[in-house]
């Protein structure tokens, strides 16, 4: 079975992208710096596939390291070979991801999520590994006005962090077109991912500054914050909130491995997907639904606009649905569900 290589395997979305592959049996190698995450998300990793007696240690190698690190990315390479399972492809989730926060440390946002790529990409094509799916942003549109976005739209974005995923889309077509006849390129943008595992043994843990709206709307649900503050109530749409496109978090880790298995069967590919549920919901139904599903009170108030926010963000989903015959299965109510009783299972320690 292939060894697929994932950095930033313990976050968010590496965790649950990591479980989807052990469950199918590949192996896999996790680098992660630790900077966002815990190795306890191992465990929580083990716990679940123990339920239906999958779990293999063998299957997973843990190596804690920084991918700006070039020495450290050479010997994960070496020590993969050296057990006779070379890293076959990789999935590139290390990075940061706050958007306030890049626009205030634009040099560590330029230097992990770029030079951190590109320190990846050298190392890779060194191993003559050249199969890669990369974890980009919707927020790579910008405000480019074509909603909902296809693929196609132009790409215009307008944080620091937008402007790093857009520079490594960048690097790897460069690559592609470089050298077109070896590598395998998938690039996908992510919309909004939020919920968890629905076994609540991994989730998102998000620090206590947390700007997205899920992790605010459980800290509140969990007493942790006073109330929510909704970033504006006059925006030209039906309930005067924002929408977004969420898509729960197992959904978004199984269409890597669709993703990743559509590469494996082509010789050669540079593609870019756009990966979210095709609609959208505000923010009022999403914590409606919240409320609802788990039956809680959120507490929240109306503040004014957030800079950079824009009332309504979905992708058109077309081309994946086409392509690789993909749709999500799960709901807001999913998502909701889920997403609580993660937290609820991480306030009990
Ligand atoms: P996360 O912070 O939970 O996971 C990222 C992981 O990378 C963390 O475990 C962190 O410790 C690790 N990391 C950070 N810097 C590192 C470094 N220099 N070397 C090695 N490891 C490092 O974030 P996530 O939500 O799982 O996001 C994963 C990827 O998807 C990121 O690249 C992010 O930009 C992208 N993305 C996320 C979202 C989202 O809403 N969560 C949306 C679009 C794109
Ligand atoms: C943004 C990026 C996305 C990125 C994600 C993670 C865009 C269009 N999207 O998503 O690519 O991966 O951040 O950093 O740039 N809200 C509140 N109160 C809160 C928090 C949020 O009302 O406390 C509102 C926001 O105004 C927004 C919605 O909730 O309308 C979603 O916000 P958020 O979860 O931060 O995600 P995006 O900004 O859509």
């Amino acid at each position: 079975m292939k060894n697929i290589l994932i950095t930033g395997g313990t976050g968010f979305i590496g965790s649950h992208t990591c479980l989807s592959f052990l469950e199918e049996g590949f192996n896999i190698t996790i680098i992660d710096s630790l900077k966002n995450s815990s190795k306890a998300v191992l465990k929580g990793i083990k716990e679940i596939l123990e339920l239906t007696n999958n779990y293999n240690e063998k299957k997973i190698n843990f190596y804690e390291g920084d991918v700006r690190n070039r020495a450290f990315l050479k010997e994960v390479f070496l020590k993969a070979k050296k057990k006779n399972k070379p890293i076959d492809a990789v999935i590139h989730f290390a990075g940061l991801k706050a958007i306030q926060e890049s626009t205030l440390k634009p040099i560590l946002y330029w230097d992990v999520n770029v030079n951190g790529s590109i320190n990846l990409f050298k190392i890779m094509e060194e191993n003559n590994c050249t199969t890669i799916l990369f974890s980009s942003s919707a927020t790579v549109y910008g405000d480019s006005q074509e909603i909902p976005f296809k693929e196609s739209a132009l790409v215009k974005p307008f944080n620091t962090y937008g402007y790093t995923k857009a520079a490594v889309e960048n690097i790897l077509n460069n690559i592609f077109n470089a050298d077109c006849s070896r590598w395998r390129i998938g690039n996908l943008r992510y919309f909004n991912p939020i919920g968890s595992h629905p076994s609540g043994l991994i989730g998102e843990n998000p620090n206590s500054k947390s700007e997205n709206i899920f992790p605010n709307i459980c800290q509140v649900a969990s007493g942790l914050r006073d109330k929510l503050h909704i970033f504006g109530n006059d925006w030209p749409t039906p309930d005067g909130t924002c929408y977004r496109d969420y898509i729960h978090i197992v959904d978004l880790a199984e269409i890597h491995k669709k993703t990743l298995k559509f590469l494996f069967n082509k010789k050669s590919i540079n593609i870019t997907l756009n990966i979210g549920k095709g609609n959208s919901c505000s923010v009022l139904e999403l914590i409606n639904t919240f409320e609802r599903v788990n039956n809680i009170k959120i507490n929240y108030e109306f503040t004014s606009r957030r800079v950079g926010d824009i009332a309504i963000y979905y992708a058109d989903t077309t081309k994946i649905y086409n392509l690789l015959n993909w749709k999500p299965l799960k709901s807001i109510d999913d998502m909701c569900k889920d997403g609580w009783n993660w937290q609820k299972k991480l306030l009990s320690g």
